[in-house]
């Protein structure tokens, strides 16, 4: 199954903590980047290695490193630079790609304000990066875009994810892996994911 709930035991602490209503901005800030760095060691497992020969302290030495083009990080504003900097900890190479969305009150759909992708995606794994998969109706127009720009290899990183919004996104998308530190129960009358975090967004800017 392309989703994985992430239950490591740091990462079900942190996620403890920030469900805690008076958890400072500083605090949340601070945890979100920390699971998204966490997640992101899930979501690296199998990236291509190839073989390097440098010059050690004793002379040559066989090692590793990271093939092919750098990664690209596709944060959804503007709660996705919340988790930007936890992925840019591990994979300090990566290319940042953009993506601001707003939703159409009228229609109820997803609408793209800001689309700075960057080039040759069709050789790069996207890492998309948003707190909460709710409906999924970000998540989808964000692959939708990466995909027609070229990327074959997709992964989203979620802090929670609601059953409804992976549904969504599984069902448009089959090959694109979740990865999340929380598979919660519902969304509410509003959209917010029970019991989640609340609005992500405020959280991390402080705009609460
Ligand atoms: N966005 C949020 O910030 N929180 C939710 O619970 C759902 C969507």
């Amino acid at each position: 199954m392309p989703i994985h709930e992430i239950r490591h035991p740091l990462i079900r602490h942190k996620l403890g903590l920030m469900r805690r209503a008076d958890l400072s901005t500083k605090n949340f800030r601070e945890m979100s980047q920390e699971i998204a760095a966490l997640l992101t060691y899930e979501a690296s497992k199998d990236l291509p290695l190839e073989p390097h020969t440098i010059e050690g302290w004793c002379g040559e030495v066989a090692v590793e490193k990271l093939a092919g083009k750098k990664v690209t990080v596709v944060p959804i504003l503007r709660a996705g630079i919340g988790m930007l900097d936890g992925v840019l900890s591990l994979i300090p190479g990566a290319k940042v790609s953009v993506v601001g969305l707003a939703r159409n009150e009228e229609t109820l759909q997803a609408h793209t304000y800001l689309e700075r992708l960057v080039g040759a995606l069709d050789q790069r794994l996207a890492l998309i990066v948003d707190p909460m998969l709710a409906t999924g109706g970000s998540m989808v127009a964000t692959i939708d875009m990466l995909k027609k720009a070229g990327c074959r290899n997709v992964r989203a990183l979620v802090l929670v994810a609601a059953p409804q919004g992976i549904e969504t996104v599984l069902g448009k998308h089959p090959d694109v892996h979740i990865y999340t530190a929380s598979i919660d129960s519902h969304l509410n009358e509003n959209g917010y994911i029970i019991p989640g975090l609340g609005d992500a967004g405020d959280r991390i800017f402080g705009t609460r």
